[in-house]
């Protein structure tokens, strides 16, 4: 027998029961759905709805109950529909008949949504502050190879000598910005929808604003019918993470590339590293290919969640279960990405004299004789021209550029470009790869880095005694 069966003659079919179950899943809510019935227990003292024995009797099971659940003794019981009637059905187990008070003025609606809330503002908060972590070891790899420097890449040809820094920065930025939408997706999220009921509130005196406070929610719903039937927030976690892989993705995309025998720009540690099961030489970068295959199963958990929501009318619809294995299996991943790729950063060796004999690649220097000759006065097409003409000349004849400049007039003056580290240190309009603007950049990181964990410091419920 279930907690809602009084009006149903013949028990669930098994095959509707093994549908439609939920624990096996959502028991993992159940600390942040202690946390909101212990808010509601109080709102229900406060407006008479149980007396202040009652209250203190159900708060003391519910605590109980989640000791069980913390050292895995919570025994599931076979009508346990979801963790929200698990809970319940314990609590009134050991409580006797004031348990049966606990669901007053209340539905699994307005308490799911409550409890997913809470659960998905902490992991916000928590893979904010990991991402956090692998930026940090983004900007200490850029440390520990202070001065080093490689090929930059546009269409994956080599472009212009970057610093490794200014290089690892452009990946600690767009983290950055994926912390920033946490943040942002925690705020918004932030309203509690406790108080709506079933859909369209209660006839009973609660007091939706005092548990939302309490809660440490930023205001309660205005609209019940939304508050019940909202999973934007899900959606959005999704579409953050699901961007989160992507960066990820490009991340591991590029230690693939680096960690090859074609480029040796780099190895990972052997604690970061796979090894085959036949071939005895391989050093494999399993963690940064983990990485790369990981984004596609976070964007399906986006896109599984919004084709789910769009067809729903108002408000609850059972479909919205399905918000729930999508969201913690994106959470889960990311974090397991985040955490190996940000070792895998701190494991890495930069082989910079490979990658700075890549980035001292003579053709590197053709931008910097054109901007020379645009410094003396030449108009900039008319400089791309004459340099292009050197450097076609230069692989045709298959010789070095530095000596069809030296050999062209126009050009010869300004063969010092070819000297070592000069195409880097040019570099130095704001933003740009070079030494020189490094340090600014740097300031602006280190901000926007303490800023960010500030934003995503948890917040804690705090509940006024019984
Ligand atoms: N397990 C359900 C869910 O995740 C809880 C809400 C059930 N509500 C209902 N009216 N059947 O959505």
């Amino acid at each position: 027998m279930t907690l809602w069966s009084g009006r149903f003659s013949r028990p669930m079919s098994q095959a509707l029961w093994e549908l439609s179950e939920s624990f096996s899943f959502d028991h993992v809510l159940y600390a942040h759905d202690i946390m909101g019935s212990r808010a509601h227990v109080r709102g229900l003292a406060r407006g008479g709805l149980l007396s202040d024995d009652e209250a203190r009797e159900l708060d003391r099971v519910l605590v109980v109950i989640e000791g069980e659940f913390a050292a895995g003794t919570f025994v599931r019981h076979d009508q346990d529909e979801d963790v929200h009637m698990a809970i319940e059905r314990r609590a009134t187990e050991l409580a006797g008949a004031v348990g049966a008070r606990l669901h007053t003025a209340r539905s699994r609606n307005d308490q799911v949504a409550t409890t997913l809330r809470l659960f998905t503002r902490d992991a916000l908060s928590t893979l904010g502050n990991e991402v956090l972590d692998l930026v940090d070891a983004l900007v200490d790899l850029g440390d520990r190879y202070e001065g080093a420097y490689l090929p930059g890449y546009t269409h994956l040809q080599r472009a212009q000598p970057v610093l490794l820094a200014h290089h690892l920065n452009a990946h600690a930025w767009a983290l950055l910005r994926d912390v920033d939408r946490l943040a942002d997706a925690r705020v918004r999220l932030n309203v509690s929808p406790l108080g709506a009921g079933a859909l369209a509130g209660t006839s009973l005196a609660i007091d939706p604003a005092a548990t939302a406070s309490w809660l440490g929610f930023r205001e309660s719903f205005a609209n019940s019918m939304d508050a019940v039937s909202d999973r934007d927030f899900v959606a959005e976690t999704l579409s953050i993470v699901a961007l989160l892989g992507v960066h990820l993705s490009r991340m591991g995309e590029e230690l693939v590339l680096w960690t090859s025998a074609e480029f040796g720009f780099a190895s990972l540690g052997d604690d970061f590293t796979t090894g085959s099961s036949m071939l005895p030489h391989k050093k494999n970068s399993d963690v940064a290919e983990l990485a790369r295959g990981k984004s596609g199963r976070m964007v399906g958990n986006l896109v599984g969640l919004l084709t789910a929501l769009k067809g729903l009318p108002l408000s609850y619809n059972r479909d919205l279960q399905e918000d729930k294995e999508p969201l913690f299996d994106s959470l889960v991943q990311a974090s397991l990405v985040v955490s190996a790729v940000a070792g895998a950063y701190r494991s890495l060796t930069f082989h910079a004299a490979v990658a700075e004999r890549a980035a001292n690649d003579e053709l590197l220097g053709a931008i910097d004789i054109a901007e020379r000759l645009v410094a003396d006065g030449m108009p900039f097409r008319r400089a791309h021209d004459l340099v292009g003409r050197a450097v076609g000349d230069a692989v045709a004849q298959d010789i070095p550029l530095s000596e069809v400049v030296a050999a062209t007039e126009q050009l010869a003056p300004y063969g010092d470009v070819f000297e070592s580290g000069y195409a880097l240190s040019s570099r130095r309009s704001p933003g740009g790869a070079g030494p020189a603007a490094l340090g600014a950049q740097r300031a602006r990181l280190d901000a926007e880095r303490a800023r960010a964990r500030t934003a995503m410091v948890p917040i804690t419920p705090v509940l006024p005694s019984v």
